[in-house]
């Protein structure tokens, strides 16, 4: 289908939050701390107050009153501690934006410094072992003895892998309309991946009840999990419209969004993996080591997908956190998987050309019958097949397994090969379809950041209602409607169509209205390993004189269950796959080692591949049928193209090179330092 919002987006109509019209409406602006660690002795507003069109100044002089569960980066003004270089100290509120700016800059806030540490090691004296990494797994698991699988081994490799702090940057900036509206609710009209989760967390920020809430985020421009949770600017906003008493606009700049909207973690990765003769794993260990802030504990769930992939007798995985004076990392693309997967996926590479077998072989050798870790069946798992269909398409069997032996003039050629994989989750989600002169609305608080969820749900309710789609009409981004999760984890789909089908059949057994409520459905399903799986296949270029990259070629094979849709599926998909291309190439932010906070924090310096850089980009699926997910028997598919890709380029680049960079990005000068 073509996205049924198509039109009012390509014309301008669809309404975004910051775009909402408000009559008196005022414009809040941040102040952001310029140390990374250390106290606020004063701040000092007078000559803020006293510019033109200035109706407040908020800081923690005269701290706004919040509810008592307010937490981290959202409990505003609240603390006299500053937890990292960029976060909000203090605003202005205005007539207009650049009365805001201007006065914010000219709020003067003094601080007691101490010395701060933002730096990431894996020898830190911090780290720690966190009870659970996100979103609850185990934070270690050990099954075997790895110590005695390594000795065994007949090849064994041990390497490290570093990936760098990155940042999410959907078009959209994040940014909150605040406002009481006529039943003296509070109406926030947000950038939110959940308009129910926001309304619950901003209910609780404010110490309001979730009634008199409302969130509405009718269109979202992308999130990536940096809209995941709710941002300081919705309570920003909130807090300037009551001290005011009008409409309060909240709109980050780009580089405020790099300080207060969440980025990746940087990882430190090592791997150990030990193979038999014939190729066969007896032992894996996986430990990352990662970063949160002193404000909240967030650990990345990095090495859990090591808990899926591949049989072995031995297998350990953990997770170290360290609390460092820094922003809060959060979510983003994948998380866990999409780092992890680039470290197994790489070093599963460097075991199959030490071992001497090809890389897809030994993906097949060690293809689990149950999922390693748990035990558990799988609902499904079609790796293997995506490899050989994916080795098919991509003519593997023409590719000359030594490095560094095609060229092309100055251009060293090589091919590469990473598996993918994602949890296949669904969380209980309402709906309510109402049938209305012979049309059909679905009424549901999901959201569409842009992935198309209101085409993927109207044809879900249309199959399901049995009617064409054109006459089924969905109503998502508003807290209002019936209770959803967010559109995360790769979930939304699976959620939300479950609970639509259900309403769907309801209103064909009562005739009018269908009211769906998926919780006990959804707590029945089978214990079982459900994740969707991919082979990405991946040929580049380097240039041997200046170290250029090119990604010339990228096939993505999955195996996700039904496709609800094939041109949202493909768009998703190859979606995916570019953002994993910006991850091995391109995407890093620096951290500021002497100041705290980020440099590079706008998309001059933080770079995303353009459509130049993505020559040719392919995904297909295979056919699965799996009975076990949920009635549209499909998998997320959200996240899975960005997995495995970073690591299939980066194994295209050795194929190429016969050199192994093992700290993304790969960038022209790392290989020109490995080359000559
Ligand atoms: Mo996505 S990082 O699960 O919003």
């Amino acid at each position: 289908m073509n996205r049924v919002e198509g039109r009012v987006k390509v014309t301008g109509l669809a309404t975004y939050a910051a775009e909402y019209p408000a009559e008196g409406v005022t414009y809040a602006y941040p102040v952001q701390s310029r140390i990374a660690k250390g106290r606020i002795k004063r701040i000092d507003g007078g000559e803020a107050l006293a510019m033109p069109g200035v109706l407040a100044v908020l800081s923690s002089e005269d701290p706004p009153r919040l509810g008592e569960e307010a937490q981290g980066d959202l409990a505003l003004f609240q603390s006299r501690d500053v937890a990292y270089r960029g976060q909000i100290v203090a605003a202005a509120v205005a007539d207009t934006y650049e009365n805001a700016r201007a006065a914010a800059d000219a709020i003067v806030v003094e601080y007691e410094q101490d010395l701060h540490d933002v730096t990431l090691r894996a020898d830190h004296p911090n780290l720690y072992q966190p009870e659970t990494v996100n979103p609850g797994y185990p934070c270690d698991t050990v099954k075997g003895d790895v110590e005695a699988g390594l000795d065994a081994a007949e090849t064994g490799i041990d390497v490290t892998y570093t990936t760098p702090v990155q940042h999410n940057n959907p078009m959209e900036p994040h940014a909150a309309l605040a406002l009481w509206d006529t039943e003296d609710r509070l109406l926030v009209y947000d950038t939110a991946q959940g308009a129910s989760a926001s309304r619950d967390l901003i209910a609780k920020t404010l110490g309001l009840p979730r009634e008199e809430v409302r969130v509405v985020s009718r269109h979202v421009g992308g999130g990536f999990g940096s809209k995941g949770t709710t941002r300081p600017q919705a309570v920003l906003a909130a807090l300037a419209a009551r001290a005011v008493g009008r409409p309060v606009k909240a709109v980050l700049t780009r580089q405020q969004m790099f300080d207060v909207t969440g980025y990746r973690t940087p990882t430190i990765q090592r791997l150990r993996l030990g193979a038999d003769a014939e190729g066969r794993l007896t032992a894996l260990e996986h430990v990352a080591y990662e970063q949160s802030s002193t404000l909240v504990e967030f650990a990345e769930q990095t090495a859990t997908p090591s808990r899926v992939m591949y049989a072995t007798p031995a297998l350990r995985t953990a997770h170290r956190l360290v609390r460092l004076d820094v922003a809060t990392p959060s979510w983003m693309r994948a998380p866990g998987e999409c780092p992890g997967m680039y470290a197994l996926e790489s070093a599963m590479d460097e075991l199959a050309y030490a071992a001497g077998i090809d890389p897809i072989e030994l993906r097949v050798i060690n293809d689990p019958e149950v999922e390693p870790e748990s035990g558990l069946p799988f609902s499904s798992r079609n790796l293997v097949a995506c490899l050989r269909e994916g080795a098919r398409r991509f003519h593997w069997d023409r590719r000359d397994p030594e490095p560094a032996r095609l060229r092309d003039g100055e251009w060293l050629i090589g091919t590469g090969v990473a598996a993918s994989t994602y949890p296949s989750r669904r969380r209980p989600s309402k709906a309510v379809v109402t049938m209305r002169e012979g049309d059909f609305l679905v009424q549901i608080a999901a959201a569409d950041i842009g992935t198309g969820a209101r085409t993927a749900l109207t044809r879900i309710a249309a199959e399901a209602l049995g009617v064409a789609p054109d006459r089924v009409h969905v109503e998502l981004g508003d807290s209002d409607l019936p209770d959803a999760p967010l559109a995360g984890g790769s979930m939304g789909t699976a959620s939300w169509g479950s609970a639509v089908v259900r309403a769907c059949e309801g209103l064909k057994v009562n005739g009018t209205v269908g009211r769906a409520d998926t919780t006990e459905e959804v707590k029945r399903d089978a214990e079982l390993a459900r994740h969707a799986f991919g082979a990405q296949f991946a040929e580049v270029r380097v240039n041997s004189v200046t170290g250029e990259l090119r990604v010339s070629r990228l096939l993505g094979v999955f195996a996700a269950g039904h496709i609800v849709d094939a041109r949202l599926a493909r768009s998703q998909f190859i979606g995916g796959m570019t953002m994993g291309m910006g991850m091995a190439l391109m995407e890093e932010t620096f951290t500021d080692e002497e100041f705290g906070g980020f440099l590079r924090r706008d998309l001059a310096q933080y770079h995303v591949p353009a459509c130049a850089d993505v020559t040719d980009i392919e995904a297909v699926w295979l056919d699965e049928e799996d009975g076990e997910l949920n009635p549209m028997g499909s998998k997320g598919i959200g996240e899975i193209g960005i997995v495995g890709t970073a690591a299939a380029i980066g194994n295209a680049v050795y194929h190429a090179t016969g050199h192994r960079v093992r700290d993304l990005p790969i960038t022209p000068p790392k290989i020109i330092d490995l080359m000559f």
